[in-house]
């Protein structure tokens, strides 16, 4: 049996943080053969570190004020100081949104960097936990089994989403070993499906992308929108995926801070022999203006077309009302919604309130961000309160 200060389940961005924080005898073990796979991909390799904006209104969970006490102890000024101490060159890339200049890989380094001499033991699942005077873990690392014991005892090994990846859900199960309670998981920052129908008419538009105010849950996101294959996408799509609810509309406008109506006037005064698709062209690209137009049922050319059927146009790009039926799920999730709940953890360590030595950090918790490098300020302030408090 080997005796460790803390061992922490999850070698991801909450994980290895902390482990940079939570002293030398710590143990960080993960059943994949790599550290950090997540940061790897993310940000299409270049890793959105982080956001210059990041504040708690970012932030959804049961108990908006949770994530307030982290995020302003280990801010993203903070992140971003380590970043440059070493050396990593990095840029904003659109609305405060932080990526690494060369690769992803750059943070993993880094985050191992800080974390020795921590031990890292990879290729290794966990087979019981059990308490007495603190933790005993059944190990079972490249076949062989271990145990190991520790005092702390952090859960860090994320949410749901991509499967493929190596998420389990495996710190909702510790959770509810420790007698915690997980609110409602679901996946977010995910593309929404449609009907056959809309799916069909979608799928014509394939690879189309504009700004758009996307409105949905209370909330709206101006960024771009994709159409795929299978519904939509794109940033504002994925954002208001997290507020989105079954059987709710998501209303899309096309042309933000457009006055389409008012253009479209104009158009029928100055040169009133043009197709509507043409005249919506000089602000949709060409093959969604064509779409919106027949979605309208508008024709002939925009000099027949009086006040009430321009507003009809201008309504389809602006106010266009839809029904998603579901998600693409876990498999393209970028993270989960809910999680382990936080009226059971202490804002400022992260610990338990009922079982001492026992943390929940970074995504497992009920604490899930915008799209934007949001998501790793809460793994990299989470990681840190928990690793000053042990
Ligand atoms: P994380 O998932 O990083 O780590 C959990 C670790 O636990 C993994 O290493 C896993 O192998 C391990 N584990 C799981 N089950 C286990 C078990 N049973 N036994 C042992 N180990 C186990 N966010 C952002 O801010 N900017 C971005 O650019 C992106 N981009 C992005 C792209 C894609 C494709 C995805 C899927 C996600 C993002 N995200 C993101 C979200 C971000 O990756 C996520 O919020 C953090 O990685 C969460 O950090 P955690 O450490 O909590 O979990």
């Amino acid at each position: 049996m080997t005796r460790f200060d803390t061992i922490i389940i999850g070698a991801g961005a909450a994980g290895l943080m902390c482990a940079a924080h939570a002293g030398p005898n710590t143990l960080v073990i993960d059943h994949a053969k790599a550290p950090g796979e997540k940061i790897r991909i993310s940000g299409g390799g270049r890793c959105n570190f982080t956001n210059m904006y990041a504040a708690p209104e970012n932030f959804l969970s049961q108990n908006p004020h949770f994530a307030k006490s982290a995020l302003s102890r280990y801010t993203q000024w903070d992140f971003i100081d380590l970043v440059a101490r070493h050396g990593i060159a990095y840029h904003e890339k659109t609305l405060g949104q932080l990526f690494c200049d060369h690769s992803a890989k750059d943070i993993i380094a880094m985050l191992l960097a800080e974390m020795s001499p921590a031990s890292l033991w990879l290729n290794t699942t966990v087979k019981e936990i059990t308490r007495n005077d603190g933790y005993t873990l059944r190990l079972d690392r490249e076949g062989r089994d271990v145990t190991v014991t520790a005092p702390n005892l952090v859960v860090a090994c994320g949410g749901k989403s991509i499967p493929k990846m190596g998420a389990t859900g495996f710190g909702y199960q510790i959770a509810a070993q420790f007698g915690h309670d997980v609110t409602e998981t679901r996946p977010a920052l995910v593309p929404l499906t449609f009907g056959d129908q809309q799916k069909e008419a979608f799928r014509a538009l394939a690879g189309v992308a504009c700004d758009a105010r996307v409105s949905g849950g209370g909330t709206a996101f101006e960024e771009a929108v994709l159409f795929t294959h299978r519904g939509l996408s794109g940033p504002a799509i994925l954002q208001i995926s997290s507020y989105w609810r079954e059987t709710e509309a998501i209303r899309v406008n096309l042309a933000p801070g457009v006055d389409v109506f008012g253009g479209l006037r104009d158009v029928r005064q100055s040169r009133g022999r043009v197709a509507p698709a043409t005249a919506l062209a000089e602000v949709l690209p060409k093959r969604l203006a064509q779409d919106v137009a027949e979605r309208a049922g508008a024709q002939g050319n925009i000099a027949d077309m009086n006040d009430t059927a321009l507003r009809s146009l201008a309504d389809a790009v602006e106010a266009w009302e839809l029904y998603p039926i579901g998600t693409e799920g876990y498999r393209t999730a970028e993270v989960t919604l809910g999680g382990v709940d936080t009226d059971g953890l202490n804002a400022r360590t992260m610990e338990s309130k009922s079982v001492p030595g026992l943390y929940f950090i970074g995504e497992v918790v009920d604490v899930t961000g915008w799209l934007g490098g949001y998501n790793f300020q809460w793994a990299w302030s989470s990681g840190w309160a928990a690793g000053q408090a042990i």
